[in-house]
């Protein structure tokens, strides 16, 4: 295991390339289930998940090659529909393969997926959508059984008591192109991933109406061919290191994603006056010196296009940088504060109210032994070990390899001195 040591006080400068989006091309990945054509998938980021998935894939059949670097080539001639514990078991969007596997074989077999440290990640509403349009769940031995002698296209309420489910929603869809007749899928969840994943669908050969709102129209198809498809840009990871010029009081220039899919993070960096430029034509956004001059916060994490909550550990650091008192309130995922107790062991002066965090800015951080617990933690403890004083030792970092690609050089092109050693060194 690696551990990271981040040198504090530094000013980040200079240009970053965002890559492709985990949470865009995972589903994507599961798509190539769909046909027996070939699918090629580019912009893909070399991830942990997009190694595991790969794995995932090729345990279900599938031929996988990986033809350039971010380019992967698929072709899913003869699969099996049933998913192995032990890896289904170590990545939650392996739900992503139980859509396709339905609309294709009419079955499938996967473990139910473990909990993890940001709180209960129940798929109920992914289970409710596949009865509806005809499949028959079953559970023995920590064993989903989903299958349908016949489907048939169905409308699908997807609203949960947190709102909609993205993974439910690719699921379904994905389910939904290869369903006879029309399924209609209301409180669909709208992020960009989704969104792309729809447009992908469609260079396939699928009719999708509504792509973007909350209300999905899907006819089915009999079959689907192969597709060639660009992933979109990660908007958590320019939003990770636009947080990460901000409160380095530095200067620099993200590329390679849209702006437009960050609406809710610059609709709030505009209210505490940060001085950003935003350019929507070449898809690029440059933060420039302001920290002096930014005012508290006051956010609430909601489903897109509200603030993501993806950005939530991300925000405290930020907070912690301005003066007064900001407050960031958690709806997705109530208990998704693990990163707290972490940055009080830099001395950040934070109250935790139920799923409020309240923030006291400006009081200095030194640096210290920190642990990550979950991918987005792990970006906020690498963002606050950049402006703490001294060293700060991020353990467990494999956490944060599972969703940012290359961040260490990344931060280290932005004039960051990180060092990764092995954990017993
Ligand atoms: C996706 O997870 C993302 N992961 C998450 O990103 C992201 O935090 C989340 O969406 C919310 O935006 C991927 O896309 C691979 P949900 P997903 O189903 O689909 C509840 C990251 O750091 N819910 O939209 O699993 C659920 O408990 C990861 O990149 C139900 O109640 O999230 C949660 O409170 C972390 N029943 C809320 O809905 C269900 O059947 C949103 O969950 C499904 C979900």
């Amino acid at each position: 295991m690696e551990k990271v040591c981040i040198q504090g006080d530094v000013q980040l400068k200079g240009t970053v390339s965002i890559s492709g989006a985990k949470n865009a091309c995972l589903p994507m990945l599961a798509a190539s289930l769909l046909t027996d054509e070939h699918c090629i998938l580019r912009n893909v980021p070399q991830l942990r998940d997009v190694n595991f998935f790969i794995q995932l894939l090729q345990t279900l059949g599938v031929h996988v090659e990986n033809i350039a670097p971010n380019t992967w080539k698929l072709q899913a001639t003869h699969i099996t529909h049933e998913a192995s514990y032990d890896l289904v078991r170590q990545m939650r969007a392996s739900v992503c393969i139980m859509g396709p596997l339905v609309g294709r074989l009419h079955k499938v077999s996967l473990p139910l997926p473990g909990g993890c440290v940001i709180g209960n990640r129940p798929i109920d509403l992914h289970l409710y959508g596949l009865q509806k349009l005809g499949c028959n769940v079953s559970m023995s031995q920590g064993i989903i059984h989903i299958t349908a002698d016949k489907l048939c296209g169905h409308s699908i309420f997807l609203g949960g008591p947190f709102g909609s489910t993205v993974t439910g929603t690719a699921n379904l869809v994905m389910a939904a192109v290869l369903t006879p007749g029309t399924t209609v899928i209301e409180s669909a969840a709208c992020e960009p991933e989704v969104t792309d994943l729809c447009r992908l669908l469609q260079q396939m050969g699928a009719e999708i109406e509504g792509i973007g709102s909350p209300r999905l129209t899907i006819h089915g198809q009999n079959q689907l061919h192969g597709f060639d498809y660009t992933v979109i840009g990660d908007r958590i990871e320019a939003g990770t290191f636009l947080i990460a010029g901000l409160i380095t009081n530095g200067h620099i220039r993200l590329e390679h994603f849209d702006p437009r899919h960050l609406g809710a993070l610059l609709h709030v960096l505009e209210e505490v006056q940060a001085d950003i430029k935003v350019d929507y034509e070449s898809h690029t956004i440059e933060a420039f010196p302001c920290l002096e001059r930014l005012k508290p916060f006051n956010i609430t994490t909601l489903p897109y296009p509200g603030f993501p909550t993806d950005l939530q550990a991300q925000m405290c650091v930020l907070g912690l940088c301005i003066p007064g008192l900001s407050l960031i309130t958690e709806r997705i995922y109530p208990q998704r504060f693990m990163h707290i107790a972490e940055l009080q062991r830099l001395g950040a002066k934070i109250i935790l109210e139920g799923s409020t965090a309240i923030l006291q800015g400006a009081h200095p951080l030194s640096g210290a032994d920190v642990m990550a617990s979950d991918l987005r933690a792990s970006a906020a403890l690498y963002l606050a070990g950049l402006i703490a004083q001294g060293e700060t030792f991020v353990h467990r970092v494999y956490h944060l390899d599972r969703g940012y690609e290359n961040f260490d050089q990344k931060l280290r092109n932005l004039g960051a001195q990180i060092q990764r050693s092995q954990e017993n060194s």
